[in-house]
């Protein structure tokens, strides 16, 4: 199996994605702001390895990619799930705040798919039924207005078009897909109080909030050859999540 990167894989559904993946098979390069994505990586045994490195940084994607081309192999596959929010309305956000969220989330993805292209065009033959290809973790924040999240709703709206945009570009040599998740109990809810996290899990037809392997099941599927005929999708893990609502 080729080597997939996943991002922001510290903790939470970038953490559960890269454990699949192993699980699967695939070698796996984990990245992260925080150096603890070391540990993690170690802690699944040889085949995978760390490397602290930040999303919106190019030198940090060519490093990353180069050592994990010569340490692991080349690249088949790539998980863009690293974040910046601020919960913010926009009449307060600092421009410097906006800035950040979209350098990371969506000039992220830029970086990312830059540096990684040439091995995922040589990984994947035309029409090849293998695994690999790009997977963007966006949110139901692409397509649904929800308060005070101005640069985190722009920049998921811009991956979810990113991610079309790159399928129609890169096929038939690469797949991109992107999922867009609901409320996934990682912890970007730990400061949401209980209340609101009940409110969260009773908009969903599921009535809880997910588990960031659920998430990741999805990713991983989206990656191996069985969703060879799936490019350009964007695909809801979200409990149904954006398919009810509350008539009371
Ligand atoms: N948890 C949810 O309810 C939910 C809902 C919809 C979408 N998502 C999406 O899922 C993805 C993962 O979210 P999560 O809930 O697992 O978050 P999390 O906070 O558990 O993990 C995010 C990780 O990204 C890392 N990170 C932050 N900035 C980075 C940077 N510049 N470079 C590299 N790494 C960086 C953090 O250190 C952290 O380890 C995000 O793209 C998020 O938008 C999450």
């Amino acid at each position: 199996m080729p080597t997939a990167v996943v991002t922001g894989a510290a903790r939470g559904i970038g953490l559960a994605t890269a454990q699949t993946l192993y699980s699967a098979g695939w070698r796996v390069a984990l990245t992260d702001v925080d150096p603890l994505v070391e540990e993690r990586a170690a802690a699944l045994g040889q085949g995978a390895q760390g490397w602290e490195a930040d999303v919106a940084s190019a030198p940090d994607w060519e490093r990353v990619v180069a050592e994990a081309r010569e340490a692991l192999g080349p690249v088949g596959g790539l998980v863009l799930n690293a974040l910046a929010t601020d919960i913010t309305p926009l009449h307060e956000m600092t421009p410097e705040s906006w800035q950040r969220q979209l350098e990371v989330n969506l000039t992220g993805a830029f970086h990312g798919v830059r540096a990684c292209l040439p091995d995922l065009r040589r990984a994947e033959g035309p029409g090849a039924a293998r695994p690999g290809g790009v997977v963007i973790v966006s949110s139901v924040h692409a397509h649904f207005g929800l308060p005070d999240v101005p640069g985190y709703a722009a920049s998921k709206a811009g991956q979810a078009g990113l991610a079309r945009q790159l399928a129609a570009q890169y096929g038939p040599q690469v797949r991109v897909n992107c999922v867009t998740p609901g409320p996934i109990r990682t912890a970007q809810w730990d400061r949401v109080d209980e209340e609101r996290r009940r409110r969260s899990a009773a908009q969903t037809a599921l009535d809880r909030l997910g588990e960031p392997e659920e998430v990741a099941q999805v990713i991983a599927f989206l990656l191996s050859e069985r969703a060879s005929y799936m490019t350009g999708a964007t695909v809801a893990v979200d409990g149904g999540w954006s398919i009810t609502k509350d008539s009371t």
